[in-house]
């Protein structure tokens, strides 16, 4: 364990007992603050993996404890990805010397082919510290893309995200199912590259979000969670839900990947159409009328007992933080405006947890997937990553630095 983190928990613990902000405080105070509830949670989530002698992933809290997942889990990256942002958000060289411990503890994934989520996986945790100087994960995020790849199937123009030979994946009659989550993982090809001028990997992703702008997208600009493509003759079996309350409803998290993937997509391809989408897939949240007056979505738009329904924090974060990102490229301060109240919001005592509790992750409020009955109103650690990353994105635009 290291010494600093045990000597200056306590203080950091008492200094955070009030950490999360409040309505009244100057914007200069909201990054100060939250900062400091993210190191006291932060602190005590690593301080219980170190002391228990071994290498662990936190996801989530189930039945009051810490879940901890293994590396092929799909929100793996997640943790390590967290602590980059700390580093990043601190200059703090422990969370660095942690960013890479949990980061290298997942170097395996980079051959994982039996799920699109490795690009969430190396792109959250290894893309971060390449882009943060670590020159030797290069080849990781490279094999990653191999492997990702690997589930291109060139009839339909997609990537298919699950197989369907195990699990309930199985029970659903599906071929070939590409969810709009899968937009997520286009980053890791984007950047495979750049980093080894090889346009395949480019080239799989803007087929990917070509097909997903054209099948996923509704004529209101909401989306569908799962489109099932024939690997026959690439035309579209079913358009379904898995984690939403019905096909034609509107699950709040696939509202939000859709909004984040188009916005990396128009950053790396320039092609209008992607910024489009990401600025209409966001009207379609903020003149939903469900949409609350907190700005947390409902864990689905059409759930049918709003306003008794759960939030889902971590869709909040998420779209915050592509927010911040879409503020760069046209009507910065309509963004940037929407991803402050946000950003509020999940900041407030409303969300955001005193330290020492919700083990020690920094949202409360999310939801995994309510129709397979797990992860209901609790914390994810995905929530916490997209939260620390939209601080990040904040603290920098307001310093006028790159995003
Ligand atoms: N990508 C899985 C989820 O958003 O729950």
């Amino acid at each position: 364990m290291n010494r600093s983190i045990i000597s200056s928990g306590f203080i950091a613990l008492l200094l955070s007992v009030f950490a999360c902000s409040n309505p009244q405080e100057k914007k200069s105070d909201f990054i100060e603050t939250n900062i400091r509830n993210a190191v006291a949670q932060e602190k005590l989530q690593v301080e219980a993996i170190e002391n228990s002698g071994k290498i662990l992933n936190p996801r989530t809290v189930e039945s009051g404890n810490v879940k901890y997942v293994n590396r092929e889990d799909w929100t793996s990256g997640f943790f390590p990805g967290s602590m980059w942002y700390m580093y990043e958000l601190t200059g703090d060289s422990i969370w660095r010397t942690y960013a890479r411990k949990y980061t290298e503890a997942i170097d395996s994934v980079k051959y994982l082919t039996w799920h699109h989520d490795v690009g969430f996986m190396v792109e959250c945790s290894f893309g971060n510290g390449l882009r943060l100087g670590e020159q030797a994960y290069k080849d990781v995020v490279i094999e990653a893309a191999k492997s990702l790849s690997t589930r291109f199937r060139p009839v339909a123009g997609i990537i298919q995200s699950w197989n369907v030979n195990h699990g309930w994946m199985s029970t659903r009659g599906w071929e070939c199912p590409v969810i709009i989550d899968n937009m997520m993982n286009l980053e890791l090809l984007f950047n495979a590259t750049r980093l080894t001028g090889d346009s395949s990997y480019y080239k799989i992703a803007v087929q990917h979000a070509d097909n997903t702008l054209k099948n996923h997208y509704r004529p209101d600009n909401s989306c569908y969670h799962v489109i099932d493509y024939s690997l026959t003759d690439g035309s579209v079996r079913n358009k379904h839900t898995a984690q939403g309350f019905a096909h034609e409803s509107s699950w709040a998290r696939g509202q939000a990947w859709g909004i984040y993937g188009f916005t990396v997509c128009y950053r790396e391809t320039r092609n209008p159409q992607y910024l489009q989408q990401a600025q209409k897939a966001f009207d379609f949240v903020i003149n939903h009328k469900n949409f609350p007056t907190d700005f947390v979505p409902y864990w689905d738009f059409d759930a049918p007992g709003i306003p008794s329904e759960p939030r889902d924090a971590s869709a909040a974060a998420i779209i915050a933080s592509a927010l911040y990102e879409l503020s760069t490229y046209e009507n910065g301060d309509f963004y940037k405006s929407w991803a402050d109240k946000i950003m509020t919001s999940l900041g407030s005592p409303a969300y955001c947890a005193k330290t020492g509790e919700n083990g020690n992750f920094i949202l409360m409020h999310s939801v995994g997937s309510i129709p397979h009955g797990v992860e209901i109103d609790v914390p994810l650690n995905y929530a916490d990553y997209y939260f620390l990353e939209a601080l990040t994105r904040k603290m920098k635009l307001e310093k006028k630095s790159e995003v």
